[in-house]
């Protein structure tokens, strides 16, 4: 078994771990409802089951990356954290790599699932990657306005590449190794991108779930999500959602905001004549909504709308399901100051809003804002919340003008909607959100009807849908297209021509 930098964390812990991140995040210390949320909506893809019988073959590593891919004169290094699994290997093989994304990597991607079938059918080495700044990829002590700055998908983008031309390196017979990477969510964006910068890299991506397009004010996300509540669980539900929210929103203007404080248990300290908090609430409110959404299988949204039909009226439906998720034993702090406290502190604990809202401010945007009529979560989560926030935690510099300047300049940089690729294999869920900021085009991708964000990594099986099925299967063939075509085919088997004579000699 190989071992280059770093360290063994090893094989005795993925013996005895059991694969629990399906599940969502377990409570830390600092656990209020904003970072639950947050955490939904941000987890990790729903890991495949495992079904890798070579535990042993699993190792946690470390690979020294620098700080800044780009600035000679910053030497500063840190180590970036991957998971390779080499059960399939066979020199001159290749690589399957899933690249991580704002989260903590696991063993599911390189011990279960459609990658890891593949792996197999190909001898492949299988790797998952950490992003810096997630996980227990820290490239600095803290995430002080100074520190965070190294963190971007630029950065994490040139760590890739990196990792990729050292793994060619040092591995026996992978000089010349073909390369597959593929990612979801956040991660899916990376593996475009990546194929865009580095094409020489990467033979062939597989993005599920991409979003592309960068943009401020995501009107659209709020929009999908009603539309995916009203699709599976019918109109009546959706009606609800929209009058209770509505409801609300009277009471607040009527002056009568202490009636929703009472039904919704807020704490004294919200202020239901302060804009920011009244937006705090309601944006969070809808995020809830999202979650149930983004992370949906099927009966998730159906029963979410029981619990709201069981209510008296709309405001008690919607309200007696917002309890059991705002889930406080005292009052539900649901303050604009609360949401900020919990991305202020610098420090790095399990709570990742402070790493993602800088990306969001410094990079993307995608503030799933109240602009559009056409949703059910009312009008009081305006994109000025957002923007404010970014001034707010991470400094004066981020202005209005700063923030719609640096989403410009990623659009330019990737191309947005028209990222002009080769080799890359575009899925997304019916029902994600998220899809309007990626390609919608059936020609150029495959929309997977009745899912959600990201639930196509699992293996192909009986449960799929149709269509589930023959993306899987069309992935696969387009492994093997790219896997054999010419210019490598020669050089594998020319590694493995190689190994064979050494082995003759020893
Ligand atoms: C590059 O790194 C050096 C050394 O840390 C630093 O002094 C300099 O300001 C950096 N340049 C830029 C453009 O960040
Ligand atoms: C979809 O993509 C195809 C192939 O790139 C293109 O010819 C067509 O115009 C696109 N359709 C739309 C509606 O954008």
């Amino acid at each position: 078994m190989r071992c280059t930098q770093g360290f063994i964390l090893l094989a005795a812990f993925a013996l005895v771990s059991t694969i629990t991140a399906d599940e969502l995040p377990q409570q830390t210390k600092e656990d209020n409802i904003f970072q639950r949320t947050f955490q939904r909506l941000h987890q990790e893809p729903p890991p495949p089951e495992s079904t890798s019988r070579n535990r042993a073959n699993i190792e946690y590593l470390e690979i020294e990356q620098k700080l800044d891919n780009f600035n000679e004169s910053e030497t500063r290094t840190w180590q970036m954290r991957y998971i390779s699994n080499d059960e399939f290997y066979q020199e001159g093989s290749p690589f399957f790599i899933f690249v991580g994304g704002e989260w903590e990597i696991s063993t599911g991607y390189v011990t279960g699932g459609h990658l890891y079938d593949l792996a197999k059918e190909h001898n492949g080495y299988l790797f998952y990657t950490e992003h810096r700044y997630y996980g227990q990829s820290l490239p600095t002590s803290n995430m002080d306005n100074e520190n965070i700055q190294y963190l971007g998908v630029r950065q994490a983008l040139a760590d890739l590449a990196h990792f990729i031309e050292h793994m060619r390196e040092t591995i026996p017979g992978a000089s010349q190794s073909k390369v597959i990477i593929a990612g979801g969510s956040y991660s899916a964006t990376m593996v475009t991108w990546f194929k865009k910068l580095y094409p020489e890299l990467a033979t062939g991506a597989w993005a599920s779930s991409a979003p592309l397009f960068a943009k401020v004010n995501f009107v659209e996300y709020k929009e999908i999500t009603g539309q995916s509540i009203r699709l599976v669980a019918g109109e009546q539900c959706y009606n609800r959602i929209q009058n209770g929210i509505a409801k609300m929103e009277e009471l607040f203007a009527n002056k009568r905001g202490a009636e929703v404080k009472a039904i919704l248990k807020l704490c004294d300290a919200f202020d239901e004549y302060n804009d920011l908090d009244l937006w705090t609430l309601f944006s969070e409110i809808s995020d809830i909504f999202a979650g149930v959404v983004q992370t949906h299988n099927t009966g998730q949204i159906e029963s979410v709308c029981n619990k709201i039909m069981e209510g008296e009226d709309d405001i008690s439906g919607v309200a007696g399901y917002l309890l059991t998720q705002f889930n406080s034993n005292t009052c539900n702090l649901l303050t604009y100051k609360a949401i900020i406290a919990s991305m202020m502190d610098s420090t790095f604990d399990n709570n990742i809003m402070r790493q993602w809202i800088y990306q969001t401010c410094n990079e993307f945007g995608w503030y799933q804002t109240s602009g559009s009529r056409q949703q059910p979560f009312g009008t009081k989560f305006p994109v000025t919340l957002y923007t404010q926030m970014c001034a707010d935690i991470y400094g004066e510099r981020f202005t209005n003008e700063f923030i719609y300047n640096q989403v410009q300049a990623t659009n330019e940089l990737f191309g947005g909607l028209a990222p002009n690729v080769e080799n890359v294999y575009f899925t997304h869920g019916q029902l994600d959100p998220w899809r309007a900021m990626g390609i919608q085009n059936e020609t150029q991708a495959t929309i997977l009807p009745l899912y959600a964000h990201c639930k196509d990594f699992g293996s192909i099986s009986d449960r799929d849908s149709n269509e589930m099925r023959a993306s899987k299967e069309k992935f696969a063939q387009l492994v093997r297209q790219w896997i054999s075509a010419d210019s490598d085919v020669d050089s594998v088997a020319n590694n493995k021509a190689k190994s064979f004579l050494n082995k003759l000699r020893n």
